[in-house]
């Protein structure tokens, strides 16, 4: 079984996906934190994030992988943990740049499907459901307000310590959400058999029951 679960930025999909896969003993699939690691080794490697010839050969030279463990997911790149540091304010905002590019796609997707073939898996994205795994039994497609995706994140940073800006944070959403859904290979857009849930004045745990069931029922 695969279940898709897209949309825009920070409506709880990674934070539902998760707690999805562990009660159905599922393999979890960031996609986002791929393009966020090719994102942070341009950074740091100085490759502009228009260049798409050197970030596809990027691509081809790192190895990106992921390591479950009881509290989630650790993001390494080659043998660097870079789990904490692909969440960094300059890898948000660089990385909708880095996965317009056609190449760029292609090659993380390619990943992403052959992690899918190994077995049952939740993948949360942008595109899972319209064009990685177009035919997952289950898409659901979270959306809610930027006001409250915006606050979200905002208590996440502070509870963590960060300084946290709301209005900046509701600029950087909008932003992140308008290149996501205009670019021109594979958009942010709701597939055509994908279930809507605005979780907008849901609660975590009453979206993640929701999938819960829709995923039983799938079964
Ligand atoms: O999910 P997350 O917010 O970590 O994703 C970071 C960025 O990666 C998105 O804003 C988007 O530009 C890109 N992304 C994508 N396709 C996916 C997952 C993420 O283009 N399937």
């Amino acid at each position: 079984m695969r279940i898709a679960i897209d949309g825009p930025a920070a409506a709880g999909k990674s934070t539902v996906a998760k707690m999805i896969a562990k009660r159905l003993g599922y393999v979890y699939i960031d996609t986002g934190a791929m393009y966020r690691a090719l994102t942070l080794a341009a950074l740091e490697s100085n490759i502009d994030v228009d260049d798409e010839h050197s970030l596809t050969q990027l691509a081809e030279e790192i190895a990106i992988t992921f390591k479950n463990d009881k509290d989630g997911q650790e993001v390494y790149i080659n043998e660097h943990d870079v789990t904490k540091k692909i969440r960094d304010k300059d890898v948000t905002n660089n990385v909708s740049m880095v996965a317009k590019h056609q190449l760029v796609r292609e090659k993380l997707v390619d990943m992403q499907r052959s992690l899918a073939r190994e077995g049952n898996v939740v993948m949360d994205g942008r595109d899972i459901g319209t064009f990685v795994l177009p035919n997952a039994e289950l898409k659901v497609f979270l959306i809610a307000s930027v006001e409250e995706r915006a606050l979200r994140r905002h208590k996440e940073n502070l509870e963590n310590g960060f300084e946290s800006d709301l209005e900046q944070l509701k600029e950087e959403i909008r932003k992140r959400d308008q290149l996501d859904s205009e670019r021109e290979v594979a958009p942010l857009v709701k597939a055509d058999d994908a279930i809507e849930i605005d979780t907008t004045n849901k609660s975590i745990d009453d979206v993640a029951d929701t999938i819960y069931s829709l995923a039983q029922s799938r079964k």
